[in-house]
């Protein structure tokens, strides 16, 4: 096994010049997968609520979920470090309250840091959870939990100011995340220059989505990569695989030979130690 991946690693690799490769997974079979393939970071992200309980939006993910979750990816990784979700409300409404789920993800998910979504206004909480040793990664810019501000899941600071989800602030933002001392920052949905300018000016690294090529790494929603969704692809994605109709085919062909009587053969049968007689004996 490759060594381990652990949170001073990860920000180690940006001084290495050492692009980081990030997946989310939110059980164990995937997982297995996406740990054997080498990636970097897993991230049991509360997209979960959207790529596997197919919910509009990220918003009524509970703690409780994401715990269950995190569970079994834990089961399966060895070697990438194991990032999960803070989901929404379970860090917005005080310290206390954030650093107890954020133990939660630790002690009973298995998880090696927490993430959570916003800047400025929650740098008082990254701070409160880093100090206790749970390691936290920022997550800036278009953040799935502020949709209903967004008025949909935008591309953010594209315009100029100082207000939410314009550049400056983005900007101000990724400042307050690194000084309240996270160990890394996911850019979500920004335009590449200030994706650029971001990671130039952060010691931490940037992980990007849908922000561009300069950033220290990237991640991306493990069930986009492998063509595993039905819906809409957005423009960031690239799809490595086209699982989803590799599965539909397998399903109508085990269902046709289910129907027509193909299957199961004799291959696929169990068979007595000893020939039955054909017919009872005298
Ligand atoms: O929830 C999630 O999966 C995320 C990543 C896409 C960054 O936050």
């Amino acid at each position: 096994m490759e060594q381990k991946v652990t949170v001073p690693s990860v920000a180690k690799a940006k001084a290495a010049g050492r692009a980081l490769v990030a997946l989310t997974a939110y059980d164990f079979p995937f997982a297995r997968i996406v740990d054997e393939a080498g990636v970097d970071i897993i991230l049991v992200g509360d997209s979960l609520g959207m790529v596997v309980q197919g919910l509009d939006t990220t918003l009524p993910v509970t703690m409780d979920e994401m715990v269950y979750h995190c569970r079994m990816v834990a089961r399966a990784r060895h070697r990438a470090l194991l990032v999960a979700d803070l989901p929404f409300l379970s860090y917005q409404i005080g310290a206390r309250a954030a650093l107890e789920n954020a133990g939660r993800l630790i002690k009973e998910g298995g998880a090696e840091a927490v993430k959570l979504e916003g800047g400025c206004s929650v740098a008082k909480v990254i701070h409160r959870i880093a100090a206790m040793d749970i390691p936290v990664m920022g997550h800036i810019g278009l953040t799935p939990q502020s949709v209903h501000r967004m008025g949909g899941h935008k591309v953010q600071g594209r315009a100029r100011g100082t207000r939410a989800g314009q550049r400056e602030r983005v900007f101000d933002d990724a400042l307050a995340v690194e000084e309240a001392g996270a160990f890394a920052v996911v850019l979500e949905g920004i335009p590449v220059d200030l994706a650029t300018e971001i990671t130039s000016r952060l010691s931490i690294p940037t992980i990007g989505i849908g922000a561009g090529l300069h950033c220290d790494g990237q991640i991306l929603v493990l069930h986009d990569v492998l063509g595993l969704g039905d819906g809409f692809t957005p423009r960031f994605v690239k799809r490595y695989a086209e699982l989803r109709r590799t599965a539909v085919e397998a399903v109508r062909a085990y269902a046709r030979e289910v129907r027509t009587g193909t299957f199961p053969t004799a291959a696929h049968s169990f068979h007595s130690l000893a020939p039955v007689a054909a017919a009872a004996e005298g």
